[in-house]
């Protein structure tokens, strides 16, 4: 392994993954462990230059406070112990506010008290991630759900370097991806990285399956159980299997819930899995942030495109083509997204705005087109910024540009008469409608 690392055990701090970012930015490897893990573990990781010991407010877990192995404290590692009143050292200072002061801090413990080299990056994490992935999987055969987002792309190309042809990836088409998505995917992966790709029409069977349901978590969880369904087939038709490849990242695993932390969410990749698939899991971005998932998506030579998308939820257009999808009105949902992401980006507001795109309701209003009356749907226009989409502000767009998109859409979307600007911030709108 070339990189050093840094152990965070958490003794019930809401900090961990600030501090784990402030020291990766700093160059150095680092990773959060829970505080019961035992020194012989630590003892086990290569390459571990020193422990932070990171207290908080979640540090009594069923009445009673948590801590690490006395053993730990007079191990021969350099120890940095914040917020940690209980600790030999009693003068334990809270974490900074400010990063600047967070930076300072733990420049002088990395580099001062522990040496640690600073060596954390892209083509180093690639390497040891090849060299890992190649000691896991041996020679068997690995499948992955290649969905064209971001973490499962990466994850693609991480793994063609690594297995090459031992690996199969499955692209599932359910009609409810963007214009041009599905093409990418094949253009990316089968023609220019020359990957095993098996392409799965399954628009029918999934507008079929969603045809007259209105109930928006009725339509998200048959667009969930169809998608597995879809992929479990395709899984069983090919023989000798072992591994199946996932895009967990880190935030996947921090927002599950630690040993000190409730679980903010739960996400699917993380326990959600059919139990009679019997893979074992390689998830070789289960340690990183989405920044860095996007720098090492650069580094493999992935397009921007693909790397810089912005999040698009799994249930996809569906939950913009608001109640019972119809396949006219998931047609103006996908042309008038495409042609929002257009003027977005020829306006340079691609990667700026955090997400955007247009939604279009079950309902029609009177206009007048060409002279005649017209009783056509409306198109909404949603722009968002957030950082951790828990609260979300509305992009002030120029009027000017509002008004060349309303423009296009009504005279280039079949269908649609009207463009509305959604002004509502969240709280109390949700960033998508449904
Ligand atoms: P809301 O609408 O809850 O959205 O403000 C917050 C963020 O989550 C995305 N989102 C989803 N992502 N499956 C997903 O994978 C879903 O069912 C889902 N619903 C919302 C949404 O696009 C936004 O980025």
């Amino acid at each position: 392994m070339k990189q050093d690392m840094i152990v965070i055990l958490d003794l019930g701090s809401t900090e961990n993954a600030r501090v784990a970012r402030a020291i990766r930015s700093l160059g150095v490897y680092s990773e959060i462990y829970p505080h019961d893990t035992p020194l012989a573990s630590l003892k086990a990781m290569p390459n571990v230059k020193g422990l932070v010991l990171s207290g908080g407010e979640n540090r009594v877990v069923d009445g009673a406070e948590v801590d690490v192995e006395p053993a730990v404290y007079t191990a021969d590692y350099p120890l940095l112990i914040v917020d940690h009143p209980k600790a030999p050292r009693q003068d334990a200072p809270a974490w900074p506010q400010s990063e600047e002061e967070m930076k300072s801090l733990l420049s002088d413990f990395l580099f001062e008290k522990c040496h640690a080299e600073a060596n954390w990056n892209m083509q180093n994490f690639i390497d040891d991630q090849v060299e890992l992935i190649r000691r896991q999987v041996g020679d068997k055969k690995v499948l992955l759900a290649l969905s064209g987002g971001v973490d499962s792309s990466v994850v693609a190309a991480l793994l063609i370097k690594a297995v090459e042809d031992q690996l199969t990836c499955v692209h599932v088409n359910h009609g409810l991806l963007r214009k041009g998505e599905p093409e990418q995917v094949v253009e990316v992966f089968r023609n220019q990285m020359k990957a095993n790709l098996i392409y799965v029409d399954a628009v029918d069977r999934f507008l079929d399956k969603l045809a007259g349901v209105s109930e928006p978590e009725q339509k998200r969880k048959i667009i969930g159980a169809e998608f597995i369904r879809v992929f479990e087939e395709e899984a069983r038709k090919l023989d000798g299997i072992d591994f199946l490849a996932q895009g967990t990242i880190y935030p996947d695993i921090i927002e599950s819930g630690t040993k000190t932390a409730k679980a903010v969410k739960a996400h699917h990749n993380v326990g959600g899995l059919p139990e009679d698939l019997k893979f074992q899991l390689v998830e070789p971005l289960k340690m990183l942030f989405k920044d860095e998932v996007r720098a090492c998506g650069t580094a493999l030579g992935l397009p921007d495109s693909m790397v810089y998308r912005q999040p698009f939820p799994g249930p996809g257009l569906g939950v913009r083509c608001l109640g019972a999808i119809t396949r006219d009105r998931l047609e103006a949902v996908r042309e008038s997204d495409a042609i929002l992401r257009e003027e977005f980006a020829k306006a340079g507001l691609q990667g700026k705005v955090w997400q955007y795109f247009t939604i279009v309701p079950d309902f029609k209003s009177v206009g007048v087109r060409d002279n005649a009356r017209c009783f056509e749907w409306p198109v909404i226009l949603r722009a968002v910024n957030t950082v951790d989409a828990m609260t979300a502000t509305v992009e002030p767009l120029e009027f000017a540009l509002l008004q060349k998109i309303t423009q296009r859409i009504v005279t280039e979307v079949k269908g649609v008469n009207r463009v509305l600007y959604d002004l509502t911030p969240k709280p109390c709108g949700t960033i998508e409608w449904e």
